[in-house]
């Protein structure tokens, strides 16, 4: 835990606009970054996958999980609203969305492994923002938290199905093989200034190391539970 001064708690959108230029230009960056993500998350990855499910159920499940994630972008697109982002910054066509979701999803057991792993680490950033200064945004992570929760639970679930089978096994250590090493970058670099920033005005808690080093022990333990492994991660990530 910090030592650091008890940073100052902003309840709602009034305080919001009385507080300094660098608190509130570090709430928009996170807001921003959030409503550009799930969008586009759900634009590559959760909507397509409702062609690729295997079984009414699962084409149910993945629908609900389609409308979660354009429901945070929702979400976080009227908060960014009323904190003064402009509509087109929290679209993916006017802020370049992370680099996670690259990956060319063609198969039902990718889309189980994205949910697996990024939903994982979307957890972890949310886990953070649950205590942030910014009460709005505090409290639309906690809102968001057990929607993310079911994503996760979703990827381990199908996943733990198509392992049942060797080609579905194969199918699940291939995917994580090629998808797992995109995800250490999602957590931004060491050291980053943006973060200390983040840190300094209680918006968020820990760093971008702790956090991928948290992320990557979960990871490893999730993955193992499967009876599968992680790849080697190159040496810069
Ligand atoms: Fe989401
Ligand atoms: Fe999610």
């Amino acid at each position: 835990m910090s030592t650091a001064a008890q940073p100052t708690q902003v309840r709602d959108e009034q305080e919001f606009e009385r507080q300094p230029e660098p608190y509130k230009t570090a709430v928009r960056k996170i807001v921003r970054s959030h409503a550009v993500n799930e969008l586009y998350g759900a634009q590559v990855f959760d909507e397509p996958a409702i062609a690729l499910a295997p079984t009414p159920y699962a084409k149910w499940l993945t629908c609900r999980v389609a409308m979660e994630e354009y429901g945070h972008h929702v979400r976080f697109r009227e908060l960014g609203e009323k904190i003064g982002i402009p509509q087109a910054e929290m679209l993916p066509a006017g802020k370049k969305p992370l680099s996670i979701f690259e990956f060319p999803m063609t198969t039902w057991a990718e889309f189980c492994v994205i949910k697996l792993l990024a939903d994982m680490a979307e957890i972890l950033q949310v886990e953070d923002l649950a205590t942030c200064s910014f009460h709005p945004l505090r409290n639309l992570a906690r809102m968001t938290m057990p929607e993310e929760r079911f994503h996760a639970q979703f990827g381990r679930e199908f996943c733990q199905e198509l392992c049942k089978t060797a080609e579905g096994k194969q199918a699940v250590q291939d995917a994580i093989d090629r998808y797992f090493p995109m995800l250490p970058a999602f957590f931004g670099a060491d050291g980053s200034a943006n973060n200390a920033k983040f840190r300094q005005f209680g918006i968020k808690q820990r760093k971008n190391e702790e956090m991928r080093a948290d992320y990557l022990k979960r990871a490893k333990e999730l993955v193992e539970e499967l009876g599968l492994t992680l790849p080697t991660l190159p040496k810069a990530a």
